[in-house]
C-alpha cells in the first residue's frame, strides 16, 4: 500500500504543475550519437569520478524514452523537466546534428501525446568538448555559441515547449568546475571561477533574447541554486562569514540577473579575481525574466576562516542527513524563499530541483524509502507556507525521475523516485513514486 501524502492546499490544485527533472548527460547514455562534451573528458580522469564510471550507458534514456515518459505520465505527473545535450545537437563543425534534433523533437511531441507539459533546459553542464578547447566559459565567446544553439533549436521546437531555462545552476558550472576542479571541466584557481560565472550570465542574458524572438510566447527564465547559509555561532566573525557564503555562493548570480549588479564584495576582489565586465554585459544579464527557478536540496553553517573568509562546516552529528551527508532541513527551504522575496523583487518562482540521495535497496521487487517520502512531503508543505506568506510559487519538480549519474559520485548514488538497475536497464518505482501517484491521482479528481 502507497503512503498516504498529506500536502497542503495551496500545491492541491491542478493549476499547480508538478513535475519530475532530469538532465541529459546524466540519464541520455548514446554516446556515439553525438559529439563529445567535458563530461566525457572529466570522467576518463583517474579519481574524478568516485566508481571510475561514465555517461555513455547512463539509464540509455537515448532508447528508452518512451517508456520513462510514459512512466511520467502513469505516475499522474503534469510536467517533465529534461535538458537538451548541446553536444547532441551542433556537430563539431559548426553544422546541425540533425538526428540528435529530431530526438528532442519526438520526444517533445511524445510528451504532448501523453498530456504532459514541457520544461526544457537549455543547459545542464553539458559544454560541447571542442568548445572547451577554446577555453570554455572563461571565453567569452563561448556566450555567442551558446544563443546561436539556442537559436537553433528554440525555432526547431516551436510550438511543443511550456518553458525554457537558458542555464540550469550556473555557480555548479563556474565554481564547481573552473574554480574547485571537482566537475568538469576539472580547473583549478580563485582566478577562474568569477570569470566563468560573468560569460555563463553573460549566454544566459544572449540566450534570452533569442528566446524572446523566437518563442515570445513560452515562459522563459534561469535555474539557480542556492544553499542558505547560517552563521555557526552568534559571534560577529561568524555572522559576517556566513553573509560572505551567501554573497559569493548564492548572491553571486541571482542579483545580477533581478538588479543588474554583482554583490559588494566585487569591489574588495583581487584584480585577478574579477570578471571582466564590459559595457552593457549586466543590462543583458538583467533583462527581465518570466520566472526563476530555485533548486534547493540543503542548508550549511558557516564560521569564521580567517584565510579563505569563511568555511562551510558538514552537519552536526545527529543532525538527519542524506545519503550524500546533506543535511535535510525543510524550513531552510520556506526561509529562503521569504528571504528572496525581501531582497528582490521577485518573478514567479519555480522550484525546479527538490529530492534526496537514499540507500535505495530492491527487495522482493519493490525499493521502500519512507525518507524520501517524508523529505518530499515536508518540503512540499515548506514551499505552501512561503505561498502563505506572500511568495508567488508556480511549480514544483522533483529530482529526480530516475537514478542516474551523480556527476562525481557516479551512480553511488540514488537520487531517483524510480530505481534504475543499471545491469538490466529496468525501471521500478520506489514507494515515494507511489505515493507521489496516489496523491496526484486524487488531485486531479478533487
Ligand atoms: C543539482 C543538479 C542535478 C543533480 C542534483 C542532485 O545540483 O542540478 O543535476 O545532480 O544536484
Amino acid at each position: 500500500m502507497a503512503k498516504t501524502l498529506k500536502i497542503d492546499q495551496r500545491l492541491n490544485s491542478d493549476f499547480f504543475p508538478v513535475g519530475v527533472a532530469t538532465s541529459s548527460f546524466q540519464i541520455e547514455g548514446g554516446r556515439e550519437g553525438r559529439e563529445a562534451s567535458i563530461w566525457d573528458t572529466f570522467c576518463t580522469k583517474p579519481g574524478a569520478v568516485k566508481d571510475g564510471s561514465d555517461g555513455a550507458i547512463a539509464c540509455d534514456h537515448i532508447s528508452k524514452w518512451r517508456e520513462d515518459v510514459d512512466l511520467v505520465a502513469s505516475l499522474g505527473f503534469d510536467a517533465y523537466r529534461f535538458s537538451v545535450s548541446w553536444p547532441r545537437v551542433i556537430k563539431a563543425c559548426g553544422s546541425v546534428n540533425q538526428d540528435g534534433l529530431a530526438f528532442y523533437v519526438a520526444l517533445l511531441n511524445g510528451l504532448k501525446e501523453r498530456g504532459l507539459k514541457a520544461y526544457v533546459t537549455l543547459y545542464h553542464w553539458d559544454l560541447p568538448e571542442y568548445l572547451e578547447e577554446q577555453g570554455g566559459w572563461l571565453n567569452r565567446q563561448t556566450a555567442s555559441e551558446f544563443a546561436e544553439y539556442v537559436d537553433v533549436v528554440s525555432k526547431a521546437f516551436s510550438g511543443l515547449v511550456d518553458c525554457y531555462a537558458t542555464l540550469n545552476e550556473p555557480f555548479c558550472s563556474a565554481y564547481l568546475g573552473y574554480e574547485l576542479g571537482v566537475h568538469a571541466p576539472g580547473k583549478v584557481g580563485k582566478q577562474y571561477g568569477k570569470k566563468a560565472a560573468h560569460n555563463l550570465l553573460l549566454a544566459h542574458g544572449m540566450a534570452m533574447q533569442v528566446l524572446r524572438r523566437n518563442a515570445p510566447d513560452v515562459t522563459s527564465g534561469i535555474v539557480l541554486n542556492f544553499t542558505p547559509y547560517y552563521a555557526a555561532s552568534l559571534s560577529e566573525n561568524d555572522q559576517t562569514a556566513a553573509k560572505l557564503a551567501h554573497d559569493h555562493h548564492n548572491d553571486w548570480y541571482v542579483r545580477p540577473v533581478l538588479a543588474g549588479c554583482y554583490p559588494d564584495i566585487l569591489a574588495s576582489l583581487p584584480e585577478e579575481e574579477r570578471p571582466e565586465v564590459h559595457e552593457g554585459d549586466l543590462a543583458l544579464i538583467s533583462a527581465p525574466i518570466d520566472y526563476l527557478g530555485v533548486n534547493y536540496y540543503t542548508r550549511s553553517f558557516v564560521k569564521e576562516c580567517s584565510q579563505d573568509y569563511f568555511d562551510i562546516l558538514p552537519p552536526a552529528k545527529g543532525k538527519p542527513v542524506s545519503a550524500m551527508g546533506w543535511e535535510i532541513f525543510p524550513n531552510a527551504l520556506r526561509d529562503l524563499l521569504l528571504q528572496l522575496h525581501r531582497d528582490y523583487d521577485l518573478p514567479p518562482v519555480q522550484i525546479t530541483e527538490n529530492g534526496m540521495a537514499c540507500d535505495d535497496a530492491l527487495i522482493n521487487g519493490e525499493v521502500d524509502d519512507p525518507v524520501r517520502v517524508q523529505y518530499l512531503q515536508d518540503h512540499m508543505n515548506a514551499v505552501a507556507e512561503a505561498m502563505e506568506a506572500g511568495v508567488n510559487v508556480t511549480a514544483y519538480f522533483v529530482w529526480s525521475l530516475l537514478d542516474n549519474f551523480e556527476w562525481a559520485e557516479g551512480y553511488l548514488k540514488r537520487f531517483g523516485i524510480v530505481y534504475v538497475d543499471y545491469d538490466t536497464q529496468q525501471r521500478v518505482p520506489k514507494q515515494s513514486a507511489l505515493a507521489l501517484k496516489q496523491w496526484l491521482t486524487r488531485r486531479k479528481c478533487v
